[in-house]
């Protein structure tokens, strides 16, 4: 049986990236019929300070970004982690599971804590253990994220392998099969725009944290800031390479291919047998109008659902509810499958 999970953090600034390494894609699983959970990762916000009123705010955002992008609340599942105990719970256990030494590779850790890596909340530590709890409280099979995550999903696979031969005979005993109780979890990681760059310096991502906010499209931004930044967006002085061979050494170039095909929902070589030998003012015209046309629908629509916070919250306890009929019978065999005594 296939369950997708994914998650977004509501950290400020959803932009282009989000939106096209993982929202976009999260309403394509789900009109392929799969049984999906979307889920704002709130507890995962926090690792990092956050103003609590902020929060708030910045949880209905992301949920309005879900909804208005074409996730249906009916068919996918659309929750905020803090309202299903299951995640902490379940994180505990794999704490235990975990090495220490898994943790230390983890390089997002390494950039979010920075050089003062001794004041860095024991939650910023921890957190890829709780997104292995997120994905394995589901049984998810598969997990559609950007590139930036294949490293945490690569220790959710391992935290699953580690707990299955962990607690191998318990399983059994318990009445599970020989594959083990947590399914390996296959990262859905790919499409044109699987890694974003930044539109000042293709050697780095777009992210919500970089100070600049040129580098970025927000999907809360209007057509003529979208315009703006396109515009304003480093590029070389070439014109476009006919083949996507020639985007080689050429980031910059290659990113705003790989966007305007993500959003076109082509490849790269289709861009370019179109617009190679144009250039660049061109191309970014076309950018301008193609994002355009595909982000102002859904910054409209955030806005009318942001205007409505009841709504919000009503489809986040309604989701939170149905995540937990599914969460809960997994903690408890769980429970059973580690030794913990039970209420009878
Ligand atoms: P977050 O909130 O940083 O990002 C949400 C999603 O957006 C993708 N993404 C990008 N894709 C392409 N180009 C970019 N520049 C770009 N920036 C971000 C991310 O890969 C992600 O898919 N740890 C996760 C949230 C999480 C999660 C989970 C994901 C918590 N639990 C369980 C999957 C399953 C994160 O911080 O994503």
């Amino acid at each position: 049986n296939e369950l997708v999970f994914s998650g977004v953090q509501p950290t400020g600034n959803l932009h282009l990236g989000n939106y096209l390494g993982a929202i976009k894609r999260f309403v394509e699983m789900q009109n392929r019929d799969a049984q999906c959970l979307y889920c704002v990762v709130d507890m995962h916000a926090i690792t990092l300070w956050q103003d609590p009123q902020a929060l708030r705010g910045q949880i209905r955002e992301v949920t309005a970004a879900f909804l208005a992008a074409g996730i249906d609340p009916r068919r996918s599942i659309v929750f905020n982690q803090s309202q299903v105990p299951a995640h902490a719970e379940l994180a505990w256990i794999f704490n235990c599971v975990a090495r220490i030494g898994w943790l230390n590779r983890m390089t997002q850790f390494k950039d979010k804590a920075g050089k003062d890596r001794e004041n860095a909340s024991v939650g910023l530590y921890a957190y890829p253990v709780l997104m292995a709890a997120d994905i394995l409280a589901y049984r998810a099979t598969h997990v559609p994220v950007g590139e930036d995550q294949k490293q945490h999903l690569e220790l959710t696979r391992d935290i699953a392998q580690k707990f299955n031969t962990d607690f191998a005979g318990s399983i059994m005993a318990h009445g599970h099969g020989e594959d083990g109780f947590f399914p390996v979890t296959e990262p859905l990681i790919g499409g044109p725009a699987a890694r974003v760059m930044s539109l000042r310096d293709g050697a780095k991502k777009m992210s919500k944290s970089d100070a600049s906010d040129n580098s970025r499209i927000n999907l809360t931004d209007d057509q003529d800031l979208i315009a703006q930044k396109v515009r304003k967006a480093k590029t070389d002085p070439d014109p476009l390479p006919s083949e996507a061979e020639g985007l080689k050494g050429r980031p910059e170039a290659d990113n705003l291919v790989g966007i305007y095909a993500a959003l076109a929902e082509t490849t790269r070589e289709a861009v370019l047998a179109q617009y190679g030998g144009a250039q660049f003012s061109a191309f970014k015209g076309a950018l301008v109008d193609l994002a355009v046309e595909k982000l102002s629908p859904i910054n409209a629509e955030m806005k009318r659902l942001t205007a409505d916070p009841g709504h919000i919250d009503a489809v986040l306890a309604d989701g939170a509810a149905r995540a937990e009929a599914i969460a809960a019978p997994t903690l408890d065999a769980v429970k059973d499958i580690v030794g913990f005594v039970r209420r009878t």
